[in-house]
């Protein structure tokens, strides 16, 4: 774990305690069932797209079924696409008619989910798109269609400033979709003040283009991604789960395998490896985050689909077991604990997380140098009997069954906090390899044969 360079504002404490937020990609891309990039993707014809666009009428969106399943499912807070690529807006925007409220189903979809995740105690977040795959003059950028560029940015900036306006407050924003424009096109640290003042305790990802003067010169002229790696108060790895070192972080991961809203029929991840997501963005997190987003994209018709609840289900009812090794913990990966599952730590005590059972009694953990007081397994509540050699932690008494279908949990109270040795912060393949050398000549001397004798 590293210090983080910044401090975490008081008002941003409910964002390390959360952990695991509900990502929700749902607009007219989902009668497709083909992702919400169809528009572009499969480059339909753009007026057929607006059609079945301004047709789409989910009948059966249901907020507040949504958000119940959110709450049981153990999400923190939700984040939910205002306006993806394509355009087509969810809100009763005064800035435009392509949108839910002013087309067929004369619904104000943002502040229905609004109210409901919020009536259901989740947290708020808002997805918005900067890219507009129908206005030629986004990718014209200033340079070629000033005039255009302005309309357009202007377009964008009062939007965002609509939804940090009309729907109380709004606790996080994730921006998406910058290219091909930079932060100094798209005036995003400009609009990231009148934002601030808005919302003063929203959080705000990183999607918001590479700056000039914040980010310094970029080889792609700064396109690429268009991940500032200094605005934003998160950062936003997608599809991959890594720790950004200067601020706040949240894996974005989806609960199929590649697209983001309603694929027919898509495969699904399976809930261990759902929740194995969840548990390494726990252990490598800490006081600086370590949140993962997971994804669902709802059916054309407004429900969340079947094989996501029940997957999510599954995973709320463990984490009303073992929620204190996920939410608010202070990261982990405290020893080499990886054969076996993941670590998190909270205080004094912490927690091993196992991905498989072996199904025999004694477990052995080395490296820990903290004292141990006790031990438990979460699961079930049974005390276990520990024996300590050094830095060696033997466990006792573990069940021949493994104690639920998911991960079982150990955790193990410590004198103080969790501390390991050198072998615990210099892992396989990094680190002084001397240590390696100093512990094979100590014990087997430079032999090459079986019985460790020089011939
Ligand atoms: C992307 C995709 C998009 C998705 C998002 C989620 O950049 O363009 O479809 O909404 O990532 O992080």
């Amino acid at each position: 774990m590293t210090t983080p360079p910044f401090t975490v504002r008081d008002d941003w404490k409910w964002f390390t305690d959360s952990r695991y937020g509900l990502f929700i990609h749902w607009g007219p891309y989902a009668q497709y069932g083909r992702g919400e990039q169809i528009l572009f993707r499969e480059h339909l014809d753009q007026q057929e797209y607006a059609e079945q666009a301004i047709a789409w009428n989910p009948r059966h969106f249901n907020p507040g079924l949504w958000a119940e399943t959110a709450g049981k499912a153990g999400f923190k807070y939700a984040c939910f696409t205002t306006r993806h690529h394509d355009g087509y807006c969810m809100w009763d925007s005064a800035y435009t008619d392509y949108s839910s409220a002013r087309q067929a189903p004369q619904r104000d979809f943002v502040r229905e989910y609004v109210e409901a995740f919020r009536k259901a105690g989740l947290k708020i977040g808002l997805y918005y798109s900067w890219i507009d795959w129908r206005l030629p003059a986004y990718f014209d950028g200033p340079a070629r269609d000033p005039e255009g560029w302005e309309k357009v940015r202007t377009y964008l900036h009062n939007q965002v400033k609509e939804l940090l306006t009309n729907y109380g407050q709004i606790d996080h924003f994730f921006f998406d979709g910058v290219w091909p424009r930079n932060a100094d096109d798209l005036q995003s640290v400009e609009l990231l003040e009148e934002m601030r003042r808005l919302q003063p305790g929203i959080l705000i990802n990183n999607r918001l283009g590479y700056s000039s003067t914040h980010d310094g010169y970029r080889a792609d002229g700064g396109i690429g991604a268009g991940n500032s790696d200094t605005l934003g108060d998160f950062g936003t790895p997608e599809h991959l789960i890594v720790a950004d070192r200067k601020r706040l972080w949240e894996s974005c991961q989806v609960t199929t395998w590649r697209l983001w809203s309603h694929v027919i029929g898509e495969r699904w991840r399976p809930a261990d490896y759902l929740l194995d997501m969840l548990c390494e963005c726990a252990e490598k997190g800490g006081a600086h985050g370590g949140n993962l987003l997971l994804n669902v994209g709802p059916t054309a018709d407004g429900q969340l689909p079947p094989e996501f609840v029940e997957r999510a289900l599954e995973i709320g009812r463990w984490l009303e077991v073992h929620g204190e090794a996920i939410y608010g913990s202070d990261g982990g990966s405290l020893t080499e604990f990886i054969t076996r599952g993941r670590q998190t730590t909270r205080e004094n005590f912490l927690y091993l997380i196992i991905r498989f059972w072996d199904g025999r009694p004694v477990m052995r953990m080395a490296d820990l140098t903290s004292k141990v007081k006790s031990a438990a397994l979460l699961t079930t509540g049974q005390s276990l009997d520990f024996e300590q050699n050094g830095d060696e932690l033997i466990i006792k008494g573990l069940p021949a069954e493994a104690p639920t279908r998911l991960f079982p949990v150990i955790r193990v109270e410590c004198e103080g906090k969790p501390e390991t040795n050198s072998w615990g912060r210099e892992r396989l393949w990094e680190g002084d390899p001397a240590r390696v050398a100093e512990w094979a000549r100590g014990q087997r001397g430079t032999s090459v044969f079986a019985d460790g004798k020089e011939r």
